[in-house]
């Protein structure tokens, strides 16, 4: 075997750790798929300072520092001090996995490290939606223009083939548009809403799950909706759009009365997410939706996430993940170094 594969990380929150759990678990399998070692080079966080070893850093011992003392440890041979863009050349990477924090409001700085990362040769994984619903046109110019793929498989409905789906199976299809219940947090509250519980308890409650943001107004007020569908609509339907140009309603216009009225009708009221074709533009919205009993986006509750395509020759497509965690957004990210590997 004399293949090696290199990548650099940057962000090593819960998905980072996640993902390097899996790598090990999987290192093996890799090798003998594809006759070749992939190695993690470099590791970039924010305060937990940065880690860079051309010849693979050990995850494991990574791993047991992160768990132990929160941080890497500044006196290991490996620490490295400097941006990520000077991480991302000392670790001679082949690949950038981009794990960073997500910004809703303008998707910087990981574009930025994408940016960086096609200039100069690199390819791009990212479980971050920031940049795809906004600069999505750029970057896949940029990874085109520079020979390099650009895979984000998992920032819509974690592993759930989404993209994939689209351009590897039902590729020749157009799409009129795209629907979905995007967004687990406001989703959860919806349900405990109808429940009896009052809005603060409801998001109280999910956060305890680990699922609502400490400000988890980000959810509840559209946004993330707004980036997820701006980033579907952008790779999926060449929309040309921003989050700022999605029509948001907040899912706290929704009253407990409403949902009771709702129910006793035989209906329910949903947080959906939609973009549509109209004319030469593609229209984006998130708001909450009054839907008849049959839908069935009526059984997708709690945490679940569901989305539909609108295709002109395969028809109404609906798909729906049950309870995703953790490790369904680190297999997203597996799944595109697997497409990767099979491309180069
Ligand atoms: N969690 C999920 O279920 C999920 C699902 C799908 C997609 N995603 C996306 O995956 C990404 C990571 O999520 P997460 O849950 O792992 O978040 P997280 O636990 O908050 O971790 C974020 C990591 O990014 C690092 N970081 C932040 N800003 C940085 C910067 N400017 N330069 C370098 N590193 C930086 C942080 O460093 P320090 O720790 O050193 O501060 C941390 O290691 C986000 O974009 C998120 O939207 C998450």
């Amino acid at each position: 075997m004399n293949k090696t594969l290199k990548l650099c990380f940057i962000g090593f929150g819960n998905v980072g750790q996640k993902f390097s759990r899996l790598l090990l678990e999987k290192e093996e399998w890799l090798k003998s798929r594809f006759s070749c070692r992939v190695i993690v080079t470099g590791i970039a966080g924010r305060s937990k300072g940065s880690l860079v070893n051309t010849g693979g850093l050990d995850l494991t011992a990574v791993l047991s520092m992160t768990e132990q003392a929160g941080h890497f440890d500044p006196d290991s041979p490996d620490f490295f001090t400097g941006t990520p863009e000077a991480l991302m050349d000392a670790s001679e990477a082949d690949v950038l996995v981009e794990m960073s924090t997500l910004s809703i409001r303008d998707g910087l700085p990981a574009a930025d490290y994408m940016r960086y990362a096609f200039r100069h040769g690199m390819h791009v994984i990212t479980a971050n939606k920031g940049p795809e619903a906004w600069y999505y046109n750029e970057l896949k110019d940029l990874a085109a223009d520079n020979g390099v793929q650009f895979l984000y498989e998992t920032i819509v409905l974690d592993g759930t083939p989404t993209f994939n789906l689209m351009t590897e199976t039902l590729h020749g299809n157009a799409l009129s548009g795209i629907a979905g219940i995007l967004n687990g947090t406001s989703n959860y509250v919806l349900k405990l809403l109808e429940e009896g519980r009052s809005y603060e308890e409801a998001i109280r409650a999910a956060q305890e799950i680990g699922l609502a943001e400490a400000d988890p107004s980000m959810d509840i007020d559209g946004w993330d909706g707004a980036a997820k569908i701006c980033a579907m609509a952008n790779i999926l339907m060449d929309a040309h759009i921003t989050p700022e140009d999605v029509s948001v309603e907040s899912v706290r216009s929704v009253t407990a009365e409403a949902l009771k009225r709702a129910r006793s009708r035989g209906k329910c009221i949903k947080y959906i997410c939609r973009a549509k074709r109209a004319g030469d533009k593609v229209l984006a919205s998130v708001r909450p939706e009054e839907l008849p009993r049959e839908h069935a986006y009526n059984s997708v509750n709690g945490t679940s996430a569901v989305f539909t395509l609108y295709t002109d020759l395969a028809g109404e497509l609906t798909v729906i993940q049950t309870d995703p965690g953790l490790l369904q957004t680190a297999y997203g990210i597996y799944s595109d170094l697997i497409t990767l590997m099979k491309r180069i």
